[in-house]
């Protein structure tokens, strides 16, 4: 029973991982088990600074230095948060891991998928999720639930065939790893 659960929540800009690892955190807190939401890039103090160089397109990095610079992020959490909590039977939904290196850095670059499953392997001290959910969406109906939100952003900035590409690289990866 109080055993460390390790949920991963993957999925395309705006299809609802945010939102659903807080209902499962609100979930596991009914049934009286401590529960950490984290999230990657991010997590730490160190991995959220890694966040905010990786994630501004000023600064143009390699796709090298982009890769490194998640892994480091993601060894850090994990070292840091994701395995104590789970060595104290803690809950932990974590909004994005592995699933999103392997397609943003991956399948959309058109990078050897074997290398950086041996990275992250490397990163994450070879810790694998008990669960990882895939949260679906057509592109174009996710798009418009965020603009009834009134939000603009990157989704939209990168268009309709990026986060259809984003979509089709995560069921690719979904259909290699049905587990
Ligand atoms: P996210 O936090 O979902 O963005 P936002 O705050 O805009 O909702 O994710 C940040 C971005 O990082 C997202 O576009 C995907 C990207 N990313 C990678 O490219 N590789 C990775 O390994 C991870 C974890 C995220």
């Amino acid at each position: 029973m109080n055993k460390g659960l390790f949920i991963v929540l993957e999925g395309p800009d705006g299809s609802g991982k945010t939102t659903q690892a807080a209902k499962l955190a609100d979930w596991f807190r009914l049934y009286g088990r401590e529960v950490v939401v984290t999230r990657e890039p991010g997590g730490t103090e160190a991995a959220e600074e890694i966040r905010e160089i990786v994630l501004d397109p000023a600064l143009n990095l390699s796709a090298e230095t982009e890769i490194l610079l998640h892994l480091a992020a993601r060894a850090d959490h994990v070292a840091k948060v994701i395995l104590p909590a789970g060595g104290a039977g803690e809950v932990v939904p974590c909004d994005r891991l592995r699933f999103s290196t392997l397609v943003y850095q991956g399948i959309l670059r058109n990078r050897d998928l074997g290398e950086l499953v041996q990275l992250n392997g490397f990163a994450t001290q070879g810790l694998l999720p008990d669960l990882t959910l895939l949260l679906d969406g057509s592109p174009r109906a996710l798009l418009s639930r965020r603009k009834d939100r009134g939000v603009v952003d990157k989704f939209e900035l990168q268009g309709l065939d990026f986060q259809e590409k984003v979509r089709n690289g995560y069921l690719q990866l979904a259909k290699a790893e049905p587990e």
